[in-house]
Parts: C-alpha cells; structure tokens; sequence
C-alpha cells in the first residue's frame, strides 16, 4: 500500500507540481489534503502549460482519480471554473471525489480575508487574499460550513446565519464594510450543489480501500513546511497543516499508510507575502535569480523574493515531515554563477545557530553564514543523468545532500516534463 507524500521544502513555489507530475502513470490516486485556491502550480507538458490551484496536479495525468481531500477549503466558484477551464483544454476531470467534510469558501471569507489585511497595517502577512485564513478560523470555531451542508438546505441556512451573526456586526462597525445576507450566501452557494453531488463520498474510506488493494496514493501538500501555521514562521504563515502530518488529517488516512515523504526543495529560495528570510537578496542576483527562475507568483502574479539555499531550512523540513529523499528543482537557473553562496548556519546576534531557532525574534535577526562553492556555465537542461552534469554542479548537489539531512533523488534541470534527473525511485 504505497503512500508518497510531497511536501513543500521552503516556502512555496518549489516545484511539488512537476514532481507530482513526474511519478506519471504509476499514480492511481493524487490528493490535496491542505489549503485552497492560494496554491499555484505550474505543470508544463510539451508546449502546453497548465496553472492549478485548487485541483491536485496530478488531474493531469490520464487514469489517475484526484481527490479533495477534507483538510481542504473549498472555493466553489473557483472549482468549477478551473474543472471547465481543464475540459476545454481536453484534460478528463470525470473522476474528481471530492470529501463531504472538506469546509467552503464564501464570500464572506475573502471579504474579511482582504479587510482584516488592510487593518493590520504594517504587520500585514500579504496573504493570496482568497479566504484561506477566514475559512479555517471558522472551521476551528465551530461555525464552518462544510460540503455536506450543501445537501440540506434547512441545515445551511442556519448554519450561514450563525456563521454570519457575528461577522456582520465585525463587518458594519469596526470595517465600514456592508452587512452580507444570508440569502446572498445561501444562493451562491446552492447554485453548485447539484453538480456538486455525484463528486462528494467518504474519501477517507475510499483512500483506505485504495491502499489495502495495493494502490499508488500521492498527497500532494500546497504551500511548504514554512508556511505550515504550526512549524512555519508563525504568524507570517497560511493557516492550514503543510506539513506530512497534515496529510494524515487532512485525508483521513493514518500516518503507518504514508510510506515515503518526499520534500521539495529548490537549489535556491523564494518566497512570496511578508515575514522572515534569512538569505533574502535586495542586489543584482536576487535581480538574477527572479528574473531568470522566472519567480512571479502562479496565483496572484506578485514578483518573488528570492535568496540562496538555506541548510537549517532544509534540515529543519527534513526532521519536521521526516522526509525520506529531496527532490531539488532549479538547478539550471544556478548556470553562469562563478562563486554559489549556501547558507550553512545563522548568526544571532552573535551566537551560531545550526538548526532553525525556536525564538521568533532570533529568526528575526538571523543573518546568514555562508559557505562559497564553484559554479558552472554549462546549460543543464539536456543532462539526464548525474553523471552528465558538470562536475561543479555534481559537487554543488552533492554537499547540499550531506549538510540537508535526505538524500537527493531527483534534481530538476528546466520547466519541462522531462527535464529531470532521476536518481532514486520515489515510489517503493
Ligand atoms: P509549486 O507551487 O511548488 O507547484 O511550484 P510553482 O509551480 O508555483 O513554481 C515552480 C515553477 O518552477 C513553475 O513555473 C515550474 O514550471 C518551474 N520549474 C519546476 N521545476 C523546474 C526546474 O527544475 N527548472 C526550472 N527552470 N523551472 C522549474
Ligand atoms: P504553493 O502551493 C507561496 C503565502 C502567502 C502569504 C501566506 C498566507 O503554490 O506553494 P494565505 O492566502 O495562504 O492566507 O497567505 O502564505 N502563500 C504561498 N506562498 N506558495 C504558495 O502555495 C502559497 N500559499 C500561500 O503569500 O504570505
Ligand atoms: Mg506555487
């Protein structure tokens, strides 16, 4: 019963979509089991390039059953339109399940979503401003609506009511916003339940049914083992489990299912939204890296920041979800660098740290210590073996696979399908 989870190394963007796209037609099942439509990933097939948000990528592959899994939330809108936006481009989306206790996304949550940012000034997390936070938050209150509700019309509009009693009261006098109706709400949401209907099961049981006959079951995280908002830079974090353990909630499956935890870094860092980056660069190349990696946001287009790889970021990804092997994406955008800086450990106010400090201001002041490693100029994207990168490439991999705690199984040379170097099998 193989279980692979593929879990963000960094703080998004590292590339979980092309690796779940590279396990290809060994997949029978790939599920989302974290986040929304705030995820962007970028799958690019021949010249054909597709950008998913709330679908797993793996709906790109023929034959595979994607799932919603119920530690999802749900933009219905957004659904819909990314599942038409696919058909019309011929991808097969007949097989999406779609768990009955994932939470939904209403207007009312990208309302305070993009109003409770504004209010909070320069704190601000620079969130996707889809809803994400909103819909957790009602979630962990007890007052969520979840895809069942839709099926019962009575229960729904009460449980809108009570979901909105006090939002409305927040809305009207603390943000000088309009109260929301109940009635808007209820209809917006109605409007998909019948379509809606045949997707919606038990995925939790259908997975398990899946594992014990034997089947290849990918979870595929959004966001990354940094933005987790328990193991991330909290508070500058999104608000659902990222990490492998959220794989297991938020799928319904138990932890001894999840066989291999596979963990996506890039040969150098970005990151999108507000909070701490300890390698950040503000020169000429982390000009170099953006422009280069191509590093603007799949979801809201927002340029990234960019820095060099981070040890105690990958060691700290490596303990949290027990990754089992990296795969580390980008490696060509590193041609034409003479000198690569890594950073191998922080300096905090004059104390070393090895491993990620537990102190939120300690991360605050972290500055990098680096170590220097010789570059190449070879363009990468023709090497399909290690063996066939140059040796400075095969050195810089090398070291980063000793000082990040996993091996390195697969290295990713270009955007597309098949720019890949695979070392190591990653499904058992
Ligand atoms: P995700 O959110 O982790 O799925 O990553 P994104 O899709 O948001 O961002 C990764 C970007 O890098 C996408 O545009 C990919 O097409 C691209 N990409 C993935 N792997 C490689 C690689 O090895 N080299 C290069 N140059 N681009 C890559
Ligand atoms: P993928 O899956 C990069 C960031 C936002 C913001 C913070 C909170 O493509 O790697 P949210 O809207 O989730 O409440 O925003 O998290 N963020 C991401 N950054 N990649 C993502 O997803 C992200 N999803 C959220 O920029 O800083
Ligand atoms: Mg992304």
């Amino acid at each position: 019963m193989p279980g692979v989870a593929i879990i963000g190394g960094q703080w998004g963007d590292e590339g979980k979509g092309k690796a779940t796209d590279l396990l290809g037609d060994r997949i029978d099942y790939v599920v989302k089991f974290n986040g929304g439509n705030n995820a962007g990933h970028t799958v690019v097939i021949g010249n054909e390039k597709y950008a998913l948000h709330l679908l797993p990528s793996g709906i790109l592959t023929p034959g595979v059953t994607p799932v919603i899994g119920n530690g999802v939330v749900i933009d219905l809108d957004v659904l819909f339109h990314e599942i038409d936006h696919l058909e019309e481009r011929g991808v097969d989306t007949s097989k999406l399940r779609v768990s009955a206790n994932a939470h939904l996304i209403t207007g009312y949550h990208t309302t305070l979503d993009k109003v409770t940012e504004r209010f909070l000034g320069k704190r601000q997390i620079g969130t996707t401003g889809r809803g994400i936070g909103p819909a957790y938050a009602d979630k962990i209150n007890r007052i969520g609506i979840r895809v069942q509700d839709l099926f019962d019309e009575n229960i729904l509009r009460q449980k809108v009511e009570a979901a909105l009693f006090g939002k409305n009261h927040l809305l009207v006098k603390v943000y000088n916003r309009r109260a929301i109706t109940v009635n808007e709400i209820v209809d917006a949401l109605l409007v998909h339940a019948e379509r809606l209907r045949p997707m919606v099961g038990d995925t939790s049981l259908e997975l398990y049914d899946a594992l014990n006959a034997g089947r290849n079951v990918v979870f595929e995280g959004g966001q990354a083992t940094m933005l987790d908002v328990d193991h991330g830079t909290y508070p500058y974090v999104t608000s659902s489990s990222s990490t492998a353990g959220g794989a297991s909630t938020g799928a319904g499956v138990g932890p001894t299912q999840i066989n291999r935890i596979i963990g996506i870094v890039k040969a150098y860092i970005t990151r999108v939204g507000a909070g701490p980056f300890p390698t950040e660069l503000f020169d000429e190349w982390g000009e170099l890296l953006r422009t280069r990696g191509g590093e603007f946001g799949t979801t809201t287009g927002r340029p990234r920041r960019t820095g060099w790889y981070d040890v105690p970021v990958a060691r700290y990804t490596a303990r949290i979800n027990g990754v089992t092997d990296f795969v580390m994406t980008k490696l060509d955008v590193l041609s034409g660098i003479e000198s690569i800086p890594v950073c191998v450990a922080y300096d905090v106010d004059g104390v070393r740290f090895d491993e990620m400090p537990v102190s939120q201001s300690d991360i605050h002041h972290a500055k990098p210590i680096y170590e220097y490693f010789d570059g190449w100029t070879e363009d990468l994207s023709g090497c399909r073996t290690f063996e066939e990168l140059p040796e400075n490439a095969q050195l810089y991999v090398k070291a980063l696979e000793r000082l990040s705690g996993a091996r390195i199984s697969a290295i990713g040379v270009g955007p597309k399908r098949d720019e890949i170097i695979q070392i190591h099998d990653l499904i058992d």
